[in-house]
């Protein structure tokens, strides 16, 4: 596509496709003539993802310290406890699925933790921020429809308890990120229950499955050549490079969608006002004029400025915590198991969506 259709517009979903690095990062940083401001769901208010500023820059204000390295670096000490605790479960396993034995509890536990909520609740955890980003491309319209049902059936289930954890964090307040939603101020007004709901919403759904697959895919990327694999565990300096490399090579997020606020001419295509614009990340990241032997897995990867996790004023806010889990996760499951390799005629079985990226098992 990037050769003969760099930019394409898509009859059936009814929105232009944009496949080259450069475009994909223009679509990004251009905030003031590409809106975020996406449908939600029924009974939904938006989220610091699906808003334009300046209610994006006051939101993310608010959140942002929370996110930063300096700030994550106090979850270092327990998120490597949980890594060495859920491998500590593993051990004596002839078999171990990379995925749902470990790359899966990690991030939710995390994230969990993060918001004060009990991890005792993490398998609600996963199952809504499962449901909240599968689907829909190929999918028919019927199964889109019973999709969005059970969605929003999800969605009130989940609404319900973060309603009840608000409540309690009103009258108690913890050193916890609910807790400090529900002090912050945006123009001397305190943050309402459904916009608070929303943040946490988003961050489950936007953490989670995201996290799992940088792992996941890391350790595939690893272990379909075992070459790399043997490199990275006598020379573990490369695992940063690794990770980067993950993340550009088998992006966990592959699209992202946006709308045109104006008319826009773009490489001789007209682009009409509200029309959809998705910037395929996926592609952007292989793209050659911008990486040397693009295809090619390198943990030793020089100049790797990728966009997997956006640009612009919605840069991923959990990028820093993504990193860090990857950086405890990878080398400690390398270390305990310097012998793994992926079973011969594995069939890779990959997740069902239209923009995540990943896998939904690895046995090894
Ligand atoms: C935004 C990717 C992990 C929270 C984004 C965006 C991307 C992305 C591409 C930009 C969306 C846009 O421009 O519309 C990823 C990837 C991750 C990851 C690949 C893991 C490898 C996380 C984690 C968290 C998080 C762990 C938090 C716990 C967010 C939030 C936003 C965001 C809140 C919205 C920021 C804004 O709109 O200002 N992420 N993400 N992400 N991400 Fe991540």
């Amino acid at each position: 596509m990037r050769e003969e259709s760099p930019i394409h517009f898509d009859e059936q979903a009814g929105a232009w496709d944009l496949f080259l690095f450069d475009d994909v990062e223009w679509l990004l940083k251009e905030a003031s003539l590409f809106s975020s401001e996406r449908p939600t769901l029924e009974g939904d208010v938006r989220s610091l993802l699906s808003l334009d500023p300046p209610k994006h820059t006051q939101l993310r204000a608010i959140v942002n310290k929370a996110f930063t390295p300096r700030e994550l670096e106090m979850w270092r000490p327990r998120i490597q406890t949980l890594v060495t605790k859920l491998l500590d479960d593993l051990k004596g396993k002839d078999t171990v699925d990379i995925i749902r034995d470990f790359a899966y509890p990690l991030p939710v536990i995390v994230i969990a933790d993060i918001l004060g909520v009990p991890y005792e609740d993490m398998d609600k955890f996963k199952e809504w921020s499962d449901i909240l980003v599968e689907g829909p491309k190929s999918m028919t319209a019927e199964a889109v429809e019973s999709l969005l049902t059970e969605k929003l059936a999800k969605q009130k289930e989940m609404y319900a308890y973060f309603d009840e954890i608000i409540a309690q964090k009103r009258k108690n307040p913890q050193e916890d990120l609910i807790s400090v939603i529900i002090s912050a101020e945006v123009d001397g007004a305190k943050l309402a229950d459904n916009e608070i709901r929303a943040f946490c919403k988003l961050l489950l759904a936007a953490g989670n499955e995201t996290t799992t697959n940088l792992i996941g895919n890391g350790m595939y990327c690893l272990l379909e050549d075992r070459s790399i694999f043997e490199r990275v565990n006598k020379e573990p300096d490369l695992i940063p490079g690794a990770i980067e490399e993950t993340l550009r090579f088998r992006s966990p997020v592959q699209a992202i969608n946006r709308f045109a606020k104006q008319d826009i001419e773009l490489r001789g295509h007209s682009i009409k006002k509200g029309q959809e614009v998705v910037g395929w990340i996926g592609s952007a990241n292989r793209d050659e004029t911008h990486f040397l032997y693009a295809d090619t897995f390198d943990p030793a990867r020089q100049q790797n400025k990728h966009l997997a996790f956006g640009k612009g004023i919605h840069f991923c806010l959990g990028a820093p915590l993504a990193r860090l889990e990857a950086a405890l996760a990878m080398p400690e499951l390398i270390n305990r198991f310097p012998d793994m390799r992926l079973p011969e005629n594995l069939q890779l079985e990959p997740i069902v969506s239209g923009f995540v990226y990943g896998l939904k098992s690895l046995p090894v």
